[in-house]
């Protein structure tokens, strides 16, 4: 037996729970972009795809065992474009316009607010509905609040009857807008903050709904929009948070530059490299704004909201360059457990966080194939699918101890990343191994209680290229994970290289 007396060492207090890691880290975007709701979510009632009332299926289907915890709509920028009295009524006379955002087609509107909420509910999830700042109006938002969620005889829940649904639903999140700082209105901060504290006021809370009311945040690293977002809440700690509940941030990570953002399927180590770099810079990023938050909020009372994230790379050949559709490889499984990691570490301060998107548009979860419908699980899928014990568990702190490192682009990328929480008697660990070419033993140094039992669990493949196809479902997905073994301090891992794994814990009772 080899000596792994070296072996770096991943520290575990397991009697030590954090902050609780809400399942709303997990979440969703829906845009109407490219085949993302139209070929992707919807196909209507008469498609010979099995639907159920229009919505596909399988999608849902899918969806369903990754627990959804919430589902952001209508976009992005066709959020700021979208007037949602469009997208209600019989749809043979629903308007039409142009998605001008989004490949410049025409939006018949088919897919509105009665099938979102619909879907939804197929889905279990909460709606996050994002409002019309850009090119709407304060009444336009106010009275989408009131027809989704009131309760009596007023106009808009009288209009929601006419169209079909006597109970209001329950819409616990709304958005302010989207990057207003580009498509969502170049705006300049201090202007948009005090339009958002305007559109906030009015949208109310009815009947028993409370409302979640997010502010659209800074792109990156603009640390300024954030402060200027945050001035504008006036005296948090005094209880004055009349205009929002939470500040939203956006971060894309690609290997190039936004105008080469890099192949999604094409690529070398160099460029596997620069995305993990860029990846696993959400940490700084997540560190840099809560700081920026905690000098007007100590207190954490106002959360902060990640709604798009996720790889962005150069569509595919032949595809339109205005719908966004990409590949997705077992790299962008590896920058999906990388981001949860970090999500893990910020649960005191991030409180929600949505993938840019869900089915066939950037670093989705489902990719359905515009000729035959086929529908493939992307290795992104299978890194939600492999975490959603992490969702409401608390979080415990984790101490990597030995790792190896890489250089990349003026700087030093850690080559394992982990994470960790707890419920109950049982603790669920993920473990990336960032290496590209050498697998790492590591020891899980576990402390502060006995463990009884593990089951673990990887996602790999022979090349950081692999990725899924209707050919070839199977390329890139989970299987039982042989490599664990005893070690006096805990558990061995053998992890082979760029493999995500996550360990499974049974603990010993206690009497906390
Ligand atoms: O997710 C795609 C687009 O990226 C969104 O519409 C926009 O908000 C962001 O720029």
């Amino acid at each position: 037996m080899s000596d792994h007396r070296n072996a770096p060492r991943i520290v575990i207090d397991l009697d030590l729970p954090g902050p609780v890691v809400s399942r709303h880290l997990y979440g969703h975007f829906a845009e109407h972009l490219g085949r993302c709701i139209y070929g992707g979510f919807w196909v209507g009632e008469d498609s010979s795809t099995p639907n159920l009332a229009g919505i596909r299926a399988d999608v849902v289907e899918a969806l369903r065992a990754l627990r959804v915890p919430n589902l952001r709509w209508p976009g992005g920028c066709f959020a700021d474009e979208y007037h949602w009295r469009d997208g209600i009524g019989p749809r043979s006379e629903r308007p039409r316009m142009v998605n001008s955002h989004w490949g410049d087609v025409v939006e018949d509107n088919s897919f509105g607010t009665h099938e979102f909420m619909a879907l939804c509910e197929l889905l279990g999830a909460d709606p996050y509905v994002n409002g019309n700042v850009g090119s709407g109006t304060v009444r336009e938002l106010s009275e989408w609040i009131e027809y989704l969620t009131r309760a009596d005889d007023s106009p808009m829940a009288a209009l929601r009857r006419r169209n079909g649904r006597d109970q209001p639903w329950r819409v616990p999140f709304i958005g302010i807008g989207n990057e207003p700082w580009g498509c969502g209105g170049n705006m300049r901060a201090e202007a948009y903050a005090d339009l958002a504290r305007r559109y906030a006021t009015y949208v109310r809370n009815h009947g028993e709904n409370q409302v979640y009311r997010i502010a659209a945040g800074a792109n990156a690293d603009d640390y300024a929009w954030t402060e200027a977002l945050m001035k504008a809440l006036g005296c948090v700690s005094c209880g004055d948070t009349t205009a929002f509940e939470a500040v939203s941030l956006h971060y894309y990570t690609m290997s190039g530059t936004w105008a080469d953002k890099g192949h999604a399927t094409s690529f070398g180590q160099d460029d596997y490299y620069r995305t993990m770099a860029a990846a696993t810079r959400i940490d700084e990023l997540l560190t840099r704004h809560s700081t920026v938050m905690d000098r007007y909020d100590p207190g954490r009372r106002i959360g902060l909201v990640l709604d798009e994230w996720g790889t962005w790379w150069n569509v595919e050949d032949g595809t339109n360059p205005g719908f966004l559709y990409q590949q997705n490889t077992l790299r962008d499984a590896l920058v999906a457990s990388v981001h949860f990691d970090a999500f893990h570490r910020h649960a005191d301060r991030l409180v929600m966080a949505n993938i840019a998107q869900t089915v066939n548009v950037l670093q989705a979860m489902i990719l359905t194939d515009p000729e035959t419908g086929a529908l493939v699980l992307t290795p992104t899928y299978h890194v939600f699918a492999m975490n959603t014990g992490h969702h409401d568990a608390a979080s415990l702190a984790v101490h990597i101890v030995g790792a190896g490192t890489r250089q990349v682009a003026g700087g030093t990328l850690p080559l394992l990343s982990a994470s960790a929480t707890t419920r109950g008697d049982t603790a669920l660990v993920s473990i990336t191994n960032l290496d590209a070419d050498a697998g790492c033993t590591t020891v899980l140094d576990l402390r502060g209680r006995g463990v009884t039992g593990h089951s673990a669990t990887i996602l790999t493949a022979s090349a950081i290229q692999a990725h899924n196809t209707p050919d070839s479902p199977d390329q890139v997905r989970p299987q039982a994970f042989e490599g664990v073994r005893p070690h006096p301090r805990g558990l061995q891992l053998e992890l082979p290289a760029h493999s995500y794994v996550t360990v499974e814990l049974a603990l010993e009772e206690t009497d906390d």
